[in-house]
């Protein structure tokens, strides 16, 4: 029996002695395993006499629950100390900042998409949209601009590959389409705005093959000229962040408006930066007219019951002058230090009542 003791003690002392759990695994196997001591003496009862078994069964299999139940506590026990450990080296401060460098920002481009879209939100105006990829139907000949339309040259345009009907699909040189689209699937009163890409062949500090438009759009049955010179006033006012703005009417031509008029913002350009509502300058803004009675029927409108007014100008022109960047080509370089530092944070959403630019 002492032996027995002798054996449990030595078993115990290891059980307690083991520091991780690979070597307390190895101290069972010693023990309990195939080949190990308490199996030993276990397999060792089959080869005694009926009187030595039945003594000595019990002492081996009390002797075996116990190391076994040893084992199972200080598994526990390892267990635990190890969760602890990891606890303490992998904390994390939760409430730390996801990224600590600067996130990304918004392009001014997107920015003033953004800022348009409040303004005329505002006005009661809603957002349409039209695709890149125009049928030459809607870009060209539905806006009044037959085939052999002198205009058509004046938009270099990029043409996409003949359709099987031989007609060709372009990159829509203007948003004007957009106008075309509305029309067609949506009766009158109509007032839309459309910010969007457009294309043509020119490319300089000013002009970029791809560059952005916005286009409004009212048609009702009492329109005129005036209504659209205050939509265009209260425009450019909340676009400039200032509180009064002056708009000079200069007649023009347009194939789908008549009469057809540009519109220039007074401005001063002496300090070296530009000011909006004083000084003697002029500022090219926006094209408009009294949407063509022909436009009208073309895209299904009673023209002798409806009128309209449209309007379109350019986005990154817009953009340049409120946010004071030289050249439009810097726009689609795609510089990280240039995004830095004229872009916007991300979760400044411009709204009227919060502020467009901040
Ligand atoms: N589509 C014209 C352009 O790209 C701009 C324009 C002029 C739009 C007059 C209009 C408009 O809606 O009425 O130059």
């Amino acid at each position: 029996m002492t032996d027995i003791q002798a054996l449990e003690r030595q078993i115990l002392d290891a059980i307690a002695g083991a520091s991780d759990e690979a070597s307390l695994e190895t101290v069972r196997v010693a023990a309990l395993g195939k080949k190990g001591s308490i199996s030993d003496l276990l397999k060792s009862l089959g080869g005694m006499g009926a009187d030595e078994r039945k003594a000595k069964g019990p002492v081996f299999n009390t002797l075996r629950d116990r190391v076994a139940a040893a084992i199972a506590d200080r598994k526990r026990a390892l267990e635990a100390a190890a969760l602890d450990a990891r606890l303490a080296t992998e904390r994390v401060d939760i409430t730390l900042p996801v990224r600590p460098e600067p996130v990304g920002t918004v392009h001014p481009v997107s920015q003033v998409f953004e800022e348009i879209i409040a303004i005329f939100a505002d006005l009661g105006f809603s957002i349409a949209e039209g695709p890149d990829v125009e049928y030459d139907d809607y870009n060209f000949t539905k806006l009044n601009i037959p085939p052999d339309h002198p205009a058509r040259q004046m938009q270099a345009t990029f043409f996409v590959a003949r359709q099987a009907d031989l007609s060709r699909h372009v990159l829509r040189t203007h948003t004007s389409p957009v106008q075309v689209r509305t029309m067609l699937k949506q009766a009158p009163p109509i007032r839309i705005i459309s910010p969007g890409r457009t294309y043509r062949v020119d490319s300089d500090a000013t002009h970029s093959p791809m560059f952005h438009q916005y286009e409004g759009l009212v048609v009702d049955e009492v329109t005129n000229l005036g209504h659209l010179k205050w939509v265009l006033e209260e425009f450019y006012k909340a676009f400039f962040e200032v509180e009064s703005v002056e708009l000079r009417a200069r007649p023009s031509f347009f194939p789908f408006t008549e009469p057809s008029v540009e519109w220039d913002l007074r401005c001063d350009r002496s300090g070296g930066q530009i000011k909006f509502g004083t000084g003697n300058d002029w500022l090219e803004l926006a094209g408009s007219g009294m949407v063509n009675p022909r436009v009208l029927e073309n895209c299904g409108i009673d023209s002798t019951k409806y009128q309209g007014y449209a309007f379109g100008g350019g986005i990154d022109r817009l953009a340049m002058l409120k946010y004071g960047i030289p050249d439009i080509r810097s726009f689609f370089e795609s510089d990280l230090r240039w995004l830095r530092a004229y872009g916007f944070a991300a979760l400044d959403i411009p709204t009227l009542d919060g502020g467009l630019s901040r």
